[in-house]
Order: C-alpha cells, then structure tokens, then sequence
C-alpha cells in the first residue's frame, strides 16, 4: 500500500514538510491569517495560512474554501498545545481538490429529521466519527474476544424459511417457486447446528425484525453476536456474558478514551462494569417492581419501563435469569426445578438502556422440544433439521445474542440507537 500521511500520524512528523489531504471542518480569519481546520478521517490539524508565508494567489485561494471543500495541504508541522490534536501547520502550499457550496449542516443546531435526511453528510461530524469510532472498536472487542477464547466464527444465511423469534415481527418474501421465504430474525438455531459440529461458535451479522415498536431502543435492521456453546448450561452461559462485557467496556475505555470525551460520557459509570453482574431471579425482579409501587402482573414480560427500574438498583448490567416460559421463545429449556420457568437470561444495561443481551439453555429433549413447536403452533417440517440436532447426539447447550447497536447506544450513552449504525432503520424510515 502506498503510504500516506493521515492527521493521527502527526507525531512522526514534527518539523518536518508534509503534505495531508482532506475536507474543511471550519475556518477562522482575521485579515492577515486565515486558520483553516482540516480534517481527513483520523483527526483534526490547524493549518495556518500567513499572508506572508504564502503567494497572493494561494492566500485568495483559502478564501474561497468552504465548510467541507476538499484540498491537499502542505506546510511544515510544529507541536502546539493550544491547538486542536496538538499540532498546527504552517501552511506554504495549497491545492484545492473539491469545491463545496451551502453544506446544509452548519455547526448550529439542526432537529433529528434533518440530520437523519442528511445521514450520509451528517456521519462526517464530530460527534457521528466519535460514535462510529467507538462502534467499530466494540466489533473488534468481540471479535477478539470470541476468537482468542477459542470460538469459530460461523456464518448463517439471511434468507430463512422459518421465524426464530415469533412469528409476528418477519420480514417476508416471496422466494420464486419455493414459496415464502424471511430476512433473518436471529441466526441462533443455525448455531445451534454449528455448535454441534465445531464446538463453540459465534454468529456476527445483520438481523431483522419488522417491530412496530417505534421506541429509543428498536430498529428494523441490527446487528447481533450469537455465540452459542455446546455443554454449556445457564450458569455457564452467563459467566460468558458477564465477561465478554466487561472486555468490550473495558477495551473502549483503553482504547477510544478521546472519542468517549467528545461525547462527554461519564467514564466513572463505565468503570464499574467489572465482573461478577448481579444475578437475580425473575420473580426476585419482580420483587424490585412490588417494591417499587408499580402495578405489574406476575407471569408478563418486562417492559422497557420495569427495566429501567430494575436496573437503576444496580451500578453495572444485571442479569434476569428464568422468567415464565410463556414469555419466551419455544426452543427454550425449562427450569427442571419448575417447569413454569424457562432457562433464559436477559442482561439489562444500566442507566435505563435496556436488555442488551437475551439468550438461554436450549431444549436438548427431542420431543418436548416438539411439544414446544407445536404449542407455538410453528410448521414442523421446517425444522425437521433443527429436531435432528436432538436426534443425533443432543447434549446440553446454550448461547445467547448481544445487540450491537444497543450496546454501542449505552456505551456512548446516547438518547436513542438511530445514531449507532451509519444509516438506521426503522418503522418510518428506510433512507437515506
Ligand atoms: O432477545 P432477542 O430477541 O434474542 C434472540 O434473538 C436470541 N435468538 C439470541 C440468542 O439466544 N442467540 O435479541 C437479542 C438482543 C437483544 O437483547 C437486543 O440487544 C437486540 O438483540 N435486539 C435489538 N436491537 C435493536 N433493535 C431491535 N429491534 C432488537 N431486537 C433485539
Ligand atoms: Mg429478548
């Protein structure tokens, strides 16, 4: 690769004469000196034009930039603390690359609509790299993870014939002459089919749910990591959680400590999040709720409300373990000490951000997990092959699926997950 010099090489190049390429962040002049703030993708660089330093031409030159004009800058680079990033340029030459004319987001407020129209500008500012800087640092945490805990990354189709996660939030299609076909919910039971042949895996991609929900929390399209581990049980399935937690929080903090100051996200919360998680019951949950004042009905699922309640008691992610059955999907084991409750786990994210984390111990029992199918009256033949896993060999196992953008949402601390994924979507929007 041929090499090029970006922002955040600076370091290596003090006193030096270099050239750097990128777009107008911002521009500052006072008669004699016009201050033009560069940015390329890695960082911010003052680069000061002197009347003097520069031919006239280039000088009339810098008047023209604009917010988001595109050039090639060369000068020589001093360190400078008062400066942004810590250096500055002394600019001698010029080149324009790009010419640009009313950039429609200007540095005063705009509403949430109007960013999220102009998404594919909007991901150029300040606090949008931060954001997708932390969120590219969190895929690698859990890459890294899984893959020096000895887990293959296993990838499962997108076009599905048969629903996940219940039937009412599929995305359908007609597939030629194969009938109805559906974008993924989840790539679990895939898993569960990779977990019998290599072990432990882990899934990493794209999920859909056609929510109706039009909540902080939900998006159409999300990404999900779904390890999922054969001899596993719930118990082991949580020490997954709570550590692979801790590693994602623990390597933003370490490594993306100037993202998280743009965003002015109280680290001492974050610090927190050390293993071991709380642990507690479903019915100690609702315990909490009683305690609380609120009305809520033993048997139901917890609502984004109760979480936030539940998890306010606690000072990093709680974990609700056996919740009632009803509640919770069919491919789920029950609680061999009561059968009303299913193994399942949902880790809740402080600070009212929600369930990140749902997974659970699966049903290893062929013909309950038959019983189940029919219960939640889902079309056997599509799973003939998912029933064969209990057929041939069945052991006990469990996983469970982390959201992305969930967790990059409480990780920023951001009011709402559309800003946690480069172009979001969702009930009402689907551009740009
Ligand atoms: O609890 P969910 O639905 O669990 C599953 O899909 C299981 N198959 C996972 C497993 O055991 N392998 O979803 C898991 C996580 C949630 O905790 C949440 O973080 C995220 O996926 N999630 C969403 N994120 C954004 N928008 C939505 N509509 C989401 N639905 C789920
Ligand atoms: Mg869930």
């Amino acid at each position: 690769m041929k090499k090029k010099i970006y922002i955040s090489d600076l370091a290596n190049y003090t006193g030096q004469e270099i050239s750097l390429q990128g777009w107008l962040y911002n521009k500052r002049s006072s008669g004699k000196v016009q201050f033009l703030i560069l940015r390329d993708g890695t960082g911010y660089l003052q680069c000061v034009v002197f009347k003097g330093n520069v031919s006239e031409e280039i000088f009339k030159l810098a008047e023209t930039f604009n917010q988001e004009t595109s050039f090639v800058v060369t000068g020589k680079i001093k360190s400078e603390p008062r400066a942004v990033g810590g250096y500055e340029m002394d600019v001698k030459d010029l080149k324009l690359i790009g010419t640009s004319f009313d950039y429609p987001i200007t540095p005063k407020e705009h509403g949430p609509e109007f960013l999220m129209d102009n998404r594919h500008l909007w991901i150029r500012s300040k606090r949008q790299l931060a954001i997708l800087k932390i969120r590219h640092r969190i895929a690698k945490a859990i890459r890294d993870f899984f893959d020096m805990n000895g887990f293959t990354l296993f990838d499962p189709p997108i076009i599905t014939p048969n629903a996940a996660e219940g039937t009412s939030t599929l995305f359908e299609m007609e597939y030629f002459d194969l009938g109805k076909a559906y974008l993924t919910q989840s790539g679990q039971l895939y898993g569960e089919a990779g977990a019998m042949a290599l072990g432990k895996i882990y899934t990493f991609g794209p999920t859909f749910r056609a929510e109706k929900s039009k909540t902080r929390r939900h998006l159409t399209e999300f990404w999900m990591v779904e390890p999922e581990m054969a001899f596993f049980d719930l118990d082991d399935d949580m020490d997954l959680a709570e550590e692979l937690i801790e590693y994602i929080v623990q390597s933003v903090l370490t490594d993306r400590k100037s993202e998280i100051e743009i965003l002015e996200r109280d680290i001492t919360k974050l610090q927190s999040v050390k293993r071991p998680f709380p642990r507690i019951s479903y019915d100690d949950a609702v315990d909490i709720l009683k305690s609380e004042g609120v009305d809520f009905q033993y048997g139901n699922d917890l609502g984004g409300g109760d979480e936030t309640i539940i998890s306010g008691k606690f000072d990093r992610p709680v974990m609700v373990h056996r919740y009632p059955a009803e509640v919770k999907a069919f491919y789920m084991k029950r609680d061999p000490q009561n059968p009303k409750l299913a193994l399942a786990v949902d880790v809740l994210a402080p600070e009212g951000y929600g369930e990140i984390i749902g997974g659970s111990q699966r049903e290893d029992d062929i013909n309950l997990l038959l019983e189940r199918i029919q219960e939640h009256n889902l079309p056997r033949s599509v799973f003939e092959w998912y029933l064969d896993l209990r057929k041939y060999g069945s052991v006990p196992h469990s996983g469970f699926g982390l959201g992305l953008e969930r967790t990059v949402s409480w990780i920023c601390g951001l009011e709402h997950v559309r800003e946690t994924i480069p172009f979001a979507r969702m009930i009402y929007r689907n551009t740009p």
